[in-house]
């Protein structure tokens, strides 16, 4: 077989326009790859067709704009352009049941279109996170639904994702792609594409199933890295010493071929991937008798941080002499992450409900975050303003720190709180100096870990 990705101009097929396959997309568009993005939602599909973006990633929104304007990127929800393509890159969503099994709908319907119109020469990867064996067990077979063979006449790769959000553009230029080939001549071909293409380094594994096992580690290790950080901090917490500091040392101490990194703790974990991918890897053991009991013990710490940052807001309340039920709280910050308005997920959601729960009137404010989602998920109309929500506030809880609020004005708003008020710095953000100059303002801090 003759890969057609090799001619100089080529056209790709990203399929699934979410989070990943936007970002894909519009990258490999702004290169000079002519694209064609496919996705089952035509309000989605609409928007992009006119320029615009729903995700709230920071730049996304503008390259889109701009892929568009030049015509590289075209959007659709026919399936038929997919036999144009050269390449076609696969990112739909892959959520999991209750009990850690996935959610096959979209994997399945997706790989039996693409095989639909697949022609000889093409290169098909998938990017969306799976329990391992699926794309050769699952996906290879649907996609020789329409008649040819996989490996003979077609190529399948797996190159997991690792974008995070909030960093998601800059980062699918600049990390690895870990590439797992049908065999290794798919391998090969799947990693000069990315190198050409995307301009980006190849790691490259052995089997689609290494490469499918590595994104499942990846979500494995740091979900319980920050399982870890968020037990030491509440285990500082208990014994009166500054759990950054010890993060820091510690990190600061080579260990094997680098150092140990410990991230930072945090009012819990979110998002689509870190609070799935794990169970998705324990269900997949489990099916083969291995019980991995750090993944359970890692969900297990890390949902329990919402409810103990809740507790750090009553007793917080309790020790400048007013209770949640006499007191108004400020959220800012609701999204998962840092940096991104995505509230899937999203751990803020537990500890407001908690708040609100205790007594407690809650203001919420996301600046990065879409009101309508707001409304929806937290039941809450959110303030039009940090001035709006912090008015009166006993308590200004930072449970996501968006880049923005660095503009914010403290003493300002330190001027519109109840004359007794709490910071919490729900995701130990600030440095030494910064608190102090918090403290300054007549703020009580409080710190996850501090
Ligand atoms: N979001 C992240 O930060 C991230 C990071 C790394 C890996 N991943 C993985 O990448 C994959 C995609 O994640 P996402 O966050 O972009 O998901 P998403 O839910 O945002 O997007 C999935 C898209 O696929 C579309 N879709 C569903 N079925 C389809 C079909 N049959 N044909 C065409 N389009 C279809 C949906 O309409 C949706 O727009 C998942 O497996 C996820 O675990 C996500």
């Amino acid at each position: 077989m003759r890969f057609l990705l090799d001619r100089e101009e080529i056209t790709v097929s990203v399929v699934g326009l979410g989070y990943v396959g936007s970002c894909v997309a519009v990258s490999l568009a702004d290169n000079g790859v002519d694209v064609v993005g496919i996705d089952v939602d035509a309000s989605l599909v609409e928007e992009m067709d006119a320029g615009r973006c729903r995700l709230k990633e920071p730049g996304l929104p503008e390259l889109v704009a701009r892929v568009r304007e030049t015509g590289r990127l075209r959007v659709t929800t026919d399936y038929a352009p997919v036999s144009e393509a050269d390449v076609v890159v696969v990112a739909v969503g892959t959520p999991v049941q209750e009990n850690g099994a996935l959610v096959e709908t979209q994997v399945r319907s997706a790989a039996t279109e693409i095989g639909r119109h697949l022609r000889p020469g093409q290169l098909v990867i998938f990017k969306s996170t799976v329990p391992p064996g699926t794309t050769r067990d699952m996906v290879a077979p649907l996609l020789e639904g329409g008649g040819l063979t996989c490996g003979e006449d077609f190529g399948l790769a797996f190159c997991p994702e690792r974008l995070s959000q909030g960093n998601a553009l800059a980062e699918i230029r600049r990390l690895p792609v870990v590439v797992g080939g049908w065999d290794a001549r798919t391998g090969a071909a799947a990693e000069r594409f990315w190198r050409s293409r995307l301009g980006v380094e190849t790691v490259s594994c052995s089997s689609i199933e290494a490469a499918e096992t590595v994104k499942l580690l990846n979500n494995w290790w740091i979900d319980h890295n920050i399982a870890l950080a968020n037990e030491l901090a509440r285990y500082c917490s208990a014994i009166g010493v500054d759990a950054m500091e010890v993060i820091a040392a510690t990190n600061e101490v080579p260990k094997g071929r680098g150092s140990i990194n410990v991230l930072s703790p945090g009012v819990g974990v979110g998002g689509s991937c870190l609070t799935k991918d794990p169970w998705m890897l324990w269900r997949s053991a489990r099916e083969r008798g291995v019980h991995l009991s750090t993944v359970v013990a890692a969900r297990e710490a890390n949902d329990a941080m919402p409810g103990y940052v809740a507790e750090l807001v009553t007793d917080g309340l309790a020790a400048l002499g007013t209770s949640a039920d006499r007191s108004r709280v400020a959220v800012l910050g609701l999204s998962f992450k840092n940096n991104t308005g995505d509230l899937r997920a999203t751990p803020t959601l537990p500890v407001v409900s908690a708040l609100r729960e205790a007594g407690a009137e809650v203001a919420v404010f996301d600046p990065l975050a879409d009101p309508d989602e707001i409304r929806k998920e937290f039941g809450l109309e959110p303030s039009a303003g940090v001035e709006e929500a912090v008015a009166g506030a006993h308590c200004l809880a930072v449970l996501a720190w968006h880049d923005e609020f660095a503009e914010l004005d403290m003493a300002g708003l330190r001027a519109l709180t109840a004359p007794e008020c709490l910071f919490l710095d729900g995701r130990a953000h600030f440095d030494d100096q910064t608190i102090e100059s918090l403290t300054g303002l007549g703020f009580t801090y409080r710190g996850i870990g501090r």
